[in-house]
């Protein structure tokens, strides 16, 4: 038998004023994709913003439905359009913020688990980097992969 230990690394900034121009335009595009929320039940507004590898920004946000499992969030919704619209230009940062109405959560809010899955995907078909940025009004991290955020990722249908 032995222990092991994954560890991760990432940055934490106490604002967006100490990141470099292309995350801060990333930040504001995140928390402006706010608007674009639609999410009568939950009330719970998230924005997610795309840069992908030749500069274009995309924006997305959660959307809901009555029958809940219909529903889709932000950073699928901005990354899935990057798929269909935009297909062979590799992923570069996603920026997510979510938040109660009007309100911007205080500690970064986090992807589900399905979103990590959808962002692993994408990093191995692009065979680079996805890192991703996570927006809190008292602290926003940065993770320079998707691994950091989803350790032991599945990516293989072959048993070994
Ligand atoms: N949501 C996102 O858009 N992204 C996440 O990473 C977590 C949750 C949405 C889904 C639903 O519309 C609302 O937030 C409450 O769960």
């Amino acid at each position: 038998m032995t222990e092991k230990r994954i560890t991760i690394d990432y940055v934490a900034y106490a604002s967006a004023d100490e990141m470099e121009p292309r995350d801060r335009e990333l930040v504001a595009a995140a928390l402006e994709a706010r608007q674009g929320s639609y999410s009568p039940y939950s009330k719970f507004r998230v924005g997610a913003a795309l840069r992908l590898a030749d500069g274009t920004v995309l924006k997305g946000a959660n959307q809901e439905n009555i029958a809940y499992p219909s529903g889709l969030c932000a950073e699928r919704t901005v990354m899935f359009y990057a798929g269909a619209n935009y297909p062979g230009i590799p992923f570069d940062t996603l920026a997510v913020a979510g938040g109660n109405g009007d309100e911007v959560c205080e500690m970064p809010a986090a992807p589900c688990g399905a979103c990590r899955q959808v962002m692993a995907e994408y990093q191995k078909l692009y065979g680079q980097p996805l890192k991703i940025i996570l927006i809190g009004t008292q602290t926003i991290y940065k993770f320079s992969r998707v691994d950091d955020i989803l350790p032991l990722i599945f990516d293989s249908l072959k048993v070994e």
